[in-house]
């Protein structure tokens, strides 16, 4: 096998998206385009990937990492041009380069895997990763002889109206022998309408060198789909969807309403589970098997063990142990780590919240900063007075203690195990183990005075 490199074009502006945010970084299914065209050549062996930036160069290098090199493009002079910027990483090197743009986010690992094979099978100096479409327009078209061979690629705006009929497309992804794809670009010339250096003519003066040239042809027009305005952007978040939504069900996960879920690529859903409509689940997500995901759920980076029932609720940066209950409509958030067989229900904020198995905070709380252990129980309407306006400080509940409904419990405060707090309690001590902690105004009956108020004397 060749040494194999790869080339990610992301250096645009994206005019044609009417937008702040650079072309590549605009997201299809939870996960920016750039990534996405990573993704697809992350398992294909490469020695070195370099992704050429320009416009948002340092918001590009952040949501692309470590897992490539970078050069930068100042001025975006055209696709050749672009490519060209790696010459000081890769110029020098034997091997296969594959080309690919920023902006193609469906492509398939395993077609990139077939159009390498193919190219160093054929031992072919360039070839280019065809598809069909009958909508062609502006992409660039492929022009063949009359042997069928490929001639050269017309780019839409250079096209004559009769080469516009072809629906013969570019992928815009491509292998090359990278001393030849070098030693090419510096010939490419910018005389076209757009004033551009294109990479497609390093193909036509590879041929004027008699040089072999194969095309590869993708059978699924939707893998070489190019995103250039928001129109497009919606169709691959669309087929994106369906990729993975079927993924999903194929793999033994119940979705009741497929077109209303909504799933990152790098989410991970165990058997038997149920999603249910109007599911979002974001990057980073883990769920078990048999967990029921009712409608409306909004779950972000967090892991949900199994057997869990989660409606109508959100959970971000968090963790549901097993066999656990959330909602209808709590918030989990920021690092809260919930036990397993732990129950939180109607409008229950959790901020930070550590909960021990068992335990349970039902109805109308705020929890926040808060450790809770095993088996204890928060009643209705508790809530932790964790900030001062300034800083925030923490409280500890330790196991089998009952907080009654309606206390403020100011923070910061311990308190322990098998504690009672009534209800009512404004709690600023700490209590000690199986104590009874009661603060409230004494209750006074005035027989009788009912009668003499407003209310009574009707
Ligand atoms: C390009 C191809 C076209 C192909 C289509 C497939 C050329 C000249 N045209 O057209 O044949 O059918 O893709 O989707 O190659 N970029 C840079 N620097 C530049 C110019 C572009 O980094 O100077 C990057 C862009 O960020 C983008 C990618 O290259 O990710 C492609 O550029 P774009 O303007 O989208 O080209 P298309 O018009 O789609
Ligand atoms: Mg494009």
């Amino acid at each position: 096998m060749n040494n194999r490199y790869t080339v990610v074009l992301a250096a645009g502006k994206g005019t044609r998206m009417q937008s702040k945010l650079y072309k590549v970084l605009h997201k299809v299914c939870d996960r920016t385009m750039v990534e996405l065209v990573l993704d697809s050549v992350a398992d294909l062996n490469m020695k070195e990937i370099v992704t050429v930036v320009g416009h948002g160069a340092e918001l590009v290098k952040k949501a692309v990492g470590n897992r490539s090199k970078f050069v930068l493009q100042s001025d975006q002079l055209g696709t050749g041009h672009a490519v060209k910027m790696a010459k000081d990483i890769l110029a020098d090197k034997k091997g296969t380069t594959i080309v690919m743009y920023g902006d193609t986010p469906l492509i398939k690992s395993e077609t990139v895997d077939n159009m390498l094979k193919h190219h160093e099978e054929t031992r072919a100096k360039a070839t280019v990763l065809t598809s069909y479409t009958e909508n062609p327009y502006s992409y660039g078209r492929i022009i063949r002889d009359e042997k069928g061979k490929l001639l050269k690629i017309v780019e839409e705006k250079d096209a004559s109206v009769t080469e516009k009929q072809i629906k013969e497309i570019n992928s815009g992804i491509y292998c090359f022998d990278n001393e030849l794809l070098f030693e090419m670009l510096e010939l490419v010339k910018n005389n076209n309408t757009q004033g551009e250096y294109y990479l497609p003519d390093v193909l036509y003066l590879l041929r004027e060198k008699s040089e072999k040239i194969e095309t590869y042809f993708c059978a699924d027009f939707d893998e070489t789909f190019g995103v250039n305005d928001r129109v497009a952007l919606s169709y691959a978040e669309n087929v994106m969807r369906k990729r993975i939504n079927e993924k999903h069900m194929l793999n033994g996960v119940t979705l009741v309403d497929p077109s209303s879920t909504y799933i990152a690529p790098n989410a991970i859903i165990g058997r038997d589970t149920t999603i249910y409509p109007n599911v979002t689940i974001k990057s980073n997500t883990i769920i078990g098997d048999d967990c029921k995901i009712k409608p409306n759920s909004y779950l972000e980076n967090s892991k949900i063990g199994n057997s869990v029932d989660v409606l109508q609720s959100t959970i971000i940066d968090s963790e549901v142990g097993d066999n656990s209950t959330v909602g209808p409509y709590a918030h989990l958030r920021n690092n809260t780590v919930l036990g397993s067989d732990v129950r939180v229900g109607n409008f229950v904020e959790l901020k930070n919240a550590k909960y021990g198995n068992g335990a349970k905070t039902s109805h109308l709380s705020y929890m926040g900063d808060v450790t809770v252990g095993d088996n204890t129980n928060i009643g209705c309407g508790t809530i932790t007075v964790n900030y001062d306006g300034k800083n925030k400080y923490e409280t500890k509940i330790g196991k089998d203690t009952f907080i009654g409904c309606n206390s403020n419990l100011i923070a910061p405060l311990e308190i322990g195990n098998g504690v009672v707090v009534a209800a009512g309690t404004t709690v600023t001590e700490n209590i000690k183990d199986d104590t009874l902690a009661i603060a409230r105004v004494k209750q006074e009956n005035k027989e009788g005075y009912a009668k003499r108020l407003p209310a009574g004397r009707k």
